[in-house]
């Protein structure tokens, strides 16, 4: 492996696991799904390469007791594709996701958190060492102000009262940095999207936001995105989200170089 490695051979694998000796460990050929991934990734324009990548990802789950929450229908599916595009374009990725059940992408590090406030936690202390930061999460707005210890019963008097309190604008507490991380937003809106969209951008104090209209991403493998900017909208092809993705990652590439 060293040989090859050193005539610029990439190696793919070995996977760890259980052997046929019997021997558990290093050695198992890669899973063909493995190895497609890899052999995609490879084939890739690598446009990130050296860079390091934060990605936020899927709903995030606000508890009221210990049993129920406040969440939203964010599959994942996004922000899990971007991420899997940024690895592919050579980036080193780091994925901060609520509770999703996507697999992980290939070479990318994944940090599972439940609520707004631990995804906060989670992105501030990698923010300042990104380069790009990529909040796709459907961040709860609120949360109750303070989780029940115990299951609410329902004991025949008057329905409780949840008080929500706000819940921290990560990707707003990112580009406000010193030095901040070239920061991407995400609007997901039924209606007015590009007013909204540019209004959010503005808002927040992003370079760029990706907009979609929810009737076509939530949940699906495809989408439909329009890119907006200082200099106006980019819509792109409709098409997977993997596609997607890629488009993607190639337009925040050109918009680094130019920082
Ligand atoms: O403000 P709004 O939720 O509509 O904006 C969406 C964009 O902001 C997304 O990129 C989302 O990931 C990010 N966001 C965030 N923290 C929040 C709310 C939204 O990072 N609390």
């Amino acid at each position: 492996m060293a040989t090859l490695t050193v005539d610029d051979v990439t190696l793919l694998g070995p996977g760890c696991g259980e052997q046929a000796c019997g021997e558990t460990g290093d050695g198992r050929m890669l899973e063909p799904e493995e190895i497609v991934e890899d052999l995609i990734a490879f084939l890739q324009p690598k446009h990130l390469a050296g860079k390091k990548v934060l990605i936020t990802a899927g709903p995030t789950f606000e508890a009221i007791d210990p049993v129920r929450g406040i969440t939203n229908l964010s599959s994942g599916k996004m922000g899990f594709a971007v991420a899997r595009a940024a690895r592919e374009a050579g980036a080193e990725v780091t994925l901060v996701c609520g509770p999703v059940s996507q697999p992980t992408p290939r070479g990318v590090t994944r940090i599972d958190v439940t609520g707004a406030l631990e995804m906060h936690a989670a992105v501030m202390v990698r923010a300042a060492a990104q380069d790009v930061f990529v909040g796709v999460a459907a961040v709860a707005d609120y949360r109750p102000q303070a989780a029940a210890e115990h299951k609410i019963k329902k004991d025949g008097s008057a329905a409780p009262t949840i008080t929500l309190v706000q819940n921290p604008d990560i990707l707003a507490e990112v580009a406000a940095l010193p030095n901040p991380p070239l920061c991407v937003g995400f609007a997901a809106e039924s209606q007015n999207l590009a007013e909204y969209a540019q209004k959010k951008r503005l808002a927040k104090k992003i370079p760029l936001i990706v907009g979609n209209l929810i009737q076509h991403g939530f949940g699906g493998e495809d989408n439909t995105l329009v890119l907006f900017d200082e200099t106006g909208q980019t819509p792109l092809q409709p098409g997977p989200k993997s596609e997607l993705a890629r488009t993607l990652v190639s337009h925040i590439a050109r918009q680094l170089d130019r920082r």
